[in-house]
């Protein structure tokens, strides 16, 4: 019960501060500016991506909780452009196959239950030539201390973070899945403790 409460009255909460690190929204920015037309945004939160879509038409915002969707509503007023709630999970997208360009993903694909499978419906409903566009916390590829607390520690995390694992390798799970890296970036985030602090931006086209 006391759980149920985190989850549904805290976590949302202290969700939407921490994404708004400052250099959290400065890689939101660089990975959000180029995109333009029909956009699906998978685990859309609290909405902090809106104010950097400068050329969006439609936004379609799939995000399955509805208590942290509740903290963009606000947001998603105020935007300049058509936002479509959808309230669905990445491992299921309600689109056909081959009908979207773009597709983004901020600090989501940590916390899909089924990585393998979202990213399969994700090359399912992308067209040939569409761009999956992310910024992801990842499995540190340089140091192997950090790894092993990253495995660790990802049960405890899972439980406090709304299923968020430490440990995924995502640039790995792209290339299974057969999505083409076309940019692919690694970085230390500013602000952001040590265990979740690298992180990967890529670009990776279906091809
Ligand atoms: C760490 S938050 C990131 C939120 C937002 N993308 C941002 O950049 O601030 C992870 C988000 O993924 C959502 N999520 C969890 N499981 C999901 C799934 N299976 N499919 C789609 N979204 C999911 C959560 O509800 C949460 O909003």
């Amino acid at each position: 019960m006391i759980y149920k409460f985190y989850q549904q009255h805290i976590f949302p909460h202290v969700l939407n501060q921490v994404m708004q690190t400052p250099s959290l929204m400065d890689k939101r920015r660089e990975l959000l500016l180029p995109i333009s037309g029909d956009v699906l945004e998978i685990g859309f939160g609290t909405g902090l991506n809106l104010p950097f879509y400068q050329q969006v038409n439609t936004l379609y915002a799939l995000e399955p909780n509805p208590d942290i969707y509740h903290l963009a509503v606000q947001r998603v007023h105020e935007a300049p452009f058509e936002v479509q709630h959808i309230q669905a999970h990445a491992e299921k997208l309600p689109f056909a196959d081959h009908s979207l360009d773009h597709i983004v993903s901020t600090w989501t694909l940590c916390s899909v239950a089924n990585l393998e499978t979202a990213l399969d419906e994700i090359y399912r409903v992308l067209k040939v030539g569409g761009t999956f566009h992310l910024v992801e916390h990842v499995l540190h590829d340089q140091n192997l201390y950090i790894q092993r607390l990253q495995n660790l520690l990802t049960p405890i995390q899972k439980r406090l973070a709304d299923g968020c694992h430490l440990n995924r390798n995502i640039q790995r799970a792209l290339t299974d899945a057969t999505l083409e890296l076309r940019e692919c970036t690694y970085f230390n985030a500013v602000g952001i403790p040590k265990i979740g602090q690298r992180m990967l931006l890529a670009r990776a086209q279906k091809t």
